[in-house]
Formats: C-alpha cells, structure tokens, sequence
C-alpha cells in the first residue's frame, strides 16, 4: 500500500542561466514535471510546482570570460530567456525564481549556518592550485594543462574532452592557470566539508530498503554510489561569484554552487508563500518529488538529502523520477557546440505548435535509456499521429454533428452492442493513464491517452455515421453524441500533455474544463448542447519545413568541424633529392569545362609553357561555374605518369588544398608568372 500524502510539492532542476533552455532540457525534466504537475492540479490535489535559474557557478563564469562581461549580466540575460521560453512553451511552474534573489542567499546561509551549529561540518585544510599572478585559487575547469592518459595538450582540472577520462587537476601534465596562462603553485586553504561518509548508514537504509520502487536507473546510480564507501564533500569553494559562506574566518570564499543550487527550491517556495512556505518543506504530510536529468542523481539522492537531514528540519525527497539522455539527430546534444534544438528557436519558427514538440518529447522520452530526436520523427509523430488520428477523429465528430445537427449535442438512443462495447473500452483509459502517471510513466501515459482517439476514430470508421444519415437519423444521433463524448474526454485525458490543444477542443465544444474525475463519463455534454466553431486542431507539416531544419544542423555540423579542425600530422621525412624529383609547374587555365557524365571531374586545358595540356582533376564538386577559372594561374605535377580517365589522358595532378569539411580549393601562385614557372 503505498503512502497517502495531503500535497505534492513538485521540483524541477534549476537550469543554469549560462545558455537558453534546448529540447534535452525539456524531454528530461520540464516537461515530465509539467504533465506531472497539471495531473495532479486537474485531480484537484494540492500541488506546488516550484522552479528557478541555477545563476551560481564555474558553468556562468566561464561564459561571463568568454564574453568579457561580469556573471550578473550573464545570468540576468538568460534567466530572462528561460524564464519567457519557458511560459510560452506552456511549463505551469508556480513560481520560477532564481538563485541571486535575496531570499535565496538568506535562505542558504541559513541553512549553512543552521549544519554549521549541528556540527555538521568538518573543516579541512588543503593544498589547491592558486594563481600568483591573478590571484586566485582555481576551479579544476580554470586548469588546463596535458592529459596523462591520451596526450592531449588541452585537458582541463577536472575532465579530458579528448579521451572522456574524469581528472583531478593534480593529474595534469605542466599545469597552466586558463586565468593568466601562468604556472599554478600550491597553496593551502581551508574548507567545510558535509561528512557524507557519516551519513552513509542511514542513506543506505532510506534509499536501499526503503525506497526501492525508485526508478532502476536511479536505484541503481545510488547503490553504486553507496557501495563505493561516500566521502567528506566540500560545500564551498574560493572563488568570488557565489554566496559568501557566512562565517567570520571565511573571506573570499563561497557556498559551492551544489551546496546553494538546490536550497533554491525552498527559497522559490518561501519567496511565493512568504507565510506558508514551511508545510511545503517540513510537513512529513508533503509529498516531495525532484524531477532531474540522470547527471544530477548524486546530488539529489545523497548529497541535498543528507544536507536537509543535517539541518534536522526538513522533509526528504518521496522520489527522484530521473531521466535519462535525448541526443539529437544521433550526436550528444552540446549548447558550447550550438548541437542542440533551442526552445526559444523553437517557439519562433514554429509559433502555436507548441503540443506538437511537447508530445514528440513524451512520445520519444528518455525514461529508461538515452534516446534520440530526429526531426524526421518530430514531423512523423505530427502528421501520423496528431493530425491523422487525434485531429481527424475530433474533426469528423464535429463537422458531421454540424451538417447533420446543425450544431447542436443530438440525443442518445438506444445502445447497441457495439456502443457498450466502445464506452467501456473508453473508460479504461482513465485507470491506465493514472496508473502510469502515477508511476512516472508518462510515455506510457500518453500513448494510452491518445488510445482514446484512437478508439473514436475506430468507432466513426465502424458505425459511418455519414451512411446511417441517409436512412436512420435517430441512430446517427446516436453515434456522435458518443463521439462527442469521446470529445470531451479527450480533452481531460490530454490536458496534462497538450495543454494548448485542449484548450481548444473546450473552445470548440464550448464548455468550460471538466475535472479529472469526470473522465469517462458519457454525459458530459447535454442533449441540445450548441457547440463553438470547429476549426483544424493541427496541421500537416512539409517537407520543407523539416529540411530547413536538418539543413541547420548539417550547417552547425560543418562549423563545428571547421571549428575543432587540427591540422594533420607531418608525415615521415624524405631527402632532398626525393623532392627534386618532383616537377611542380604553374600553367594558366585556358579551358575548363565539366566532364560529361561524371559528376565530379574537370577538365583543364592548361598552357604549360611549352604547348597545351590536358588535366583532369575530381574537384567539380567545388567549382560549379569552371568557366569562371579560365584565365586563372594553378600548380601543377607536370611528371606524373598521364593515364586515362573516362577515355580522355590526363596529363598530370592540379593542386589543391583540402578544407577542414572535406571541400578542395585550388592553389593559385599571388603573383602572377609566367606559364611552366617551376615550383620548388
Ligand atoms: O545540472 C544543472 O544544470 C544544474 N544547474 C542543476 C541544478 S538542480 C538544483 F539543485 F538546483
Ligand atoms: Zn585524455
């Protein structure tokens, strides 16, 4: 029997304001957390669904460097943008704060403070990486330097991005400080360290033995967590963006962003409910569930539980449903390599739409394992799914009542069979998609949501309505007062996915919203009913639309390669004399011309100097107007052995240099010389 509770308070990951908010932020944590959050609202259950920008950290200040401006304009600007994405796109938080509020640094240290007279501390003394020259101690991401285990010359402190290997910053070879690029020395400095290693018995019996209905993925993270042994973690850090850590012997340094991140959670709560936040957080009656991505697991499950035990105060997370990854277009998604699907993009170049990336990220969850957007699939989810089931079904019910009704709910006959059959494969939907709610199924939940119209459309195409007009208008009545029914269900059930298309199918049924309990129920619309107007709920999407899309990331693709291009290795040494061997000459281009039937050669007619000579070379790819290239000066080898390529001899090699994506451009002397000018 599981728990009764009197609320929910629900939580989703504060996003850092470093970047705008992409579609693995939305599949992972905002999304489930919304569908989760109007769920329970539309039950009529207490719910407080709590959100805010993560606007401390090493994540802010890099950005900040990078842009030459400080961490507040950075994360006021991004936390502005999440903020309005975020309510265009529908995500019902109570309230979305942030981490630099005033309330939240009382709150933290508060909190801090409150451990601290616990004595749940330990002061550590340690030797860090400083920089004499900006005078600093460094954040393991501040350090670069050689990774001992691929060679990499810029490996940072705390991760090699060439081979994926976790470092510490003492791991690195030749340490270099990224402030001032100087050589780091060690210095010793003093932190307060949250002794996890005393909080481990009782974490071991709360998580292990007490909640293992918890998500496999995240039971699993957390027993290996706990059978690794856990250690002291130090809460703060010296660095100058942050919280002050509130204590007199404690100048220059902060709370680690980890320590005041998720005591973000209750300062958004008391900063909405000034006078009655603490029944949110203290009352064992609240139901407490983090929505997160699967890196925050560690976190959430063993570092804030065991900070919210040592203040001794408050409740402890009921459950952690976290996700997994959503790679896009079968690479990782990367907001400092552009890779990613942007929600504020999003929201402009596919205004009132909405629903449909809402219902493609449900569809295409990450629930159980990482899992990949295409925007093939995002185009496929709308067209065969929204339009061609859910749109079409609630289309035909309304249009047929008009022509045959004039608008108006008709009455209802006598049941056949075939009816009752319909109805109680109608009213099975509502313990289905509780049940998988309830679990944090919402993959799951949806696809027995949109059952629903699949069971209508099934029912319209069974009983044809449009042929019992001709000859029986009391059955016909009969059937689309149980398809409108089917409506108005339809509107309850897939409120908590699409909440933008449910709002029209009120409007064109005109009525106000139904609760939840009211699912299943076949009166919902009285007999005489005048209904709204009925227009398309979704519509098709082109090709071309898509195109464009997949285009964009083919280009952001290309700059990236461009961007991380390294140039190759110099190949093994040769003598003088294997150079003079070659005959490198300059000819000027009199003909150039595409060769019939194969799309990448050109052909050259250069003169050499000493007479006229064909080449041929594969470039044509990247010379779509050759004739542009008469008259223009190239390099040639003019001993190359000629063969024959598509029956024409060519008579020699064109130069040209290969391009970071592949592309070839032709070398060109800068000034201009004489035809069969040697090269060398
Ligand atoms: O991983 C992240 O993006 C963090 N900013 C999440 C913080 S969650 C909470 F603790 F605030
Ligand atoms: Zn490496």
């Amino acid at each position: 029997m599981s728990k009764q509770f009197k609320r929910t308070l629900i939580t989703s990951a504060l996003p850092y304001a470093n970047g705008p908010v992409h579609i693995g932020h939305l599949a992972g944590v905002y999304v489930p957390a919304d569908i989760y959050a109007r769920y329970l609202r539309l039950k009529g259950e207490e719910t407080l669904f709590v959100g805010g920008s993560d606007e401390h950290g090493i994540p802010i200040t890099i950005r900040a460097r990078k842009e030459g401006v400080t961490p507040q304009n950075i994360v006021d600007r991004y936390h502005e943008l999440i903020k309005k994405s975020f309510e265009e796109f529908g995500i019902s938080f109570d309230i979305y704060s942030r981490t630099t509020s005033d309330i939240h640094k009382e709150m933290a240290s508060e909190i801090f403070l409150k451990i601290y007279e616990n004595n749940g501390f330990q002061e550590i003394e340690s030797e860090q990486y400083y920089d004499e020259e900006a005078r600093q101690f460094l954040a393991d991401r501040y350090i670069t330097g050689t990774c001992p285990h691929c060679g990499n010359e810029r490996a940072y402190g705390d991760q090699c991005e060439q081979c994926g290997t976790s470092l510490s910053p003492t791991d690195l070879i030749n340490p270099k400080s990224a402030l001032s690029g100087s050589v780091p020395v060690m210095r010793k400095t003093k932190h307060w360290y949250l002794p996890l290693n005393e909080h481990e018995s009782w974490l071991r019996q709360w998580i292990l033995e007490g909640h293992k209905e918890w998500k496999s993925n995240v039971y699993g993270q957390c027993k290996s967590w706990l059978d690794l042994g856990l250690q002291p973690r130090a809460v703060s850090r010296d660095l100058d963006w942050g919280i002050p850590v509130p204590l007199q012997d404690a100048e220059g340094k902060v709370l680690y962003v980890w320590f005041d991140a998720p005591i973000g959670y209750i300062s958004n709560t008391k900063e909405l409910l000034p006078n009655d936040w603490e029944k949110w957080w203290k009352d064992k009656e609240t139901k407490l569930v983090h929505f997160i991505g699967k890196d925050n697991i560690v976190f959430h499950c063993i570092v804030f539980p065991a900070m919210l035990k040592a203040e001794g105060s408050y409740i402890l997370p009921e459950n952690v449903p976290a996700n997994e990854f959503l790679n896009l277009e079968n690479d990782k998604i990367s907001t400092s390599r552009n890779w990613a699907v942007w929600l504020h993009e999003y929201l402009k170049e596919f205004p009132g739409k909405q629903d449909v990336l809402r219902y493609a990220l449900t569809a295409n969850a990450p629930e159980t394992k990482d899992n990949d957007f295409t925007w093939r699939d995002f185009q496929a989810r709308n067209n065969n799914e929204l339009v061609a089931v859910l749109g079409n079904f609630i289309n035909r019910a309304l249009v047929l009542t008009q022509k045959y009704f004039d608008n108006y709910v008709p009455p209802i006959g006598e049941l056949t069979d075939y009816d009752r059959e319909t109805i109680a494969e109608a009213q099975k939907v509502k313990q289905a998609v509780e049940q998988n709610l309830e679990t944090y199924h919402f993959r799951e939940a949806q696809k027995e949501a949109m059952n629903l119209a699949r069971i209508g459309n099934k029912y319209l195409a069974d009983t044809e309505p449009w042929k019992t007009a001709k000859t029986d208008m009391s059955r016909t009545a009969t059937i689309l007062n149980i398809a409108l029914q089917v409506t108005a269900n339809l509107a309850i059930v897939l409120e908590p996915f699409l909440p933008f298309s449910t709002q029209k199918i009120y409007t064109f049924l005109n009525t106000g919203k139904f609760d939840w309990e009211k699912l299943g129920s076949f009166d919902l619309l009285p007999e005489g009913h005048e209904l709204g107007k009925a227009e398309l709920l979704f519509e098709k999407i082109e090709d071309e639309t898509i195109d464009k899309q997949v285009q964009k990331l083919l280009d952001t693709k290309k700059q990236n390669e461009a961007d991380e291009y390294k140039a190759k290795p110099v190949k093994e040494n040769i003598v003088f004399d294997d150079f003079t061997k070659l005959d490198i000459r300059v000819g000027t281009v009199l003909e150039c011309e595409k060769v019939p039937k194969a799309d990448k050669l050109l052909r050259f007619l250069l003169d050499d100097g000493l007479g006229k000579r064909t080449i041929l070379s594969g470039i044509a790819a990247f010379y779509p107007n050759p004739e542009e290239l008469v008259g223009k000066q190239v390099c040639f080898i003019a001993n190359l052995e000629p063969r024959k390529l598509r029956g024409i001899m060519s008579e020699g090699m064109i130069l040209s240099a290969e391009n970071a994506d592949g592309s070839l451009s032709l070398v060109e002397p800068t000034k201009e010389v004489k035809p069969g000018s040697q090269v060398g």
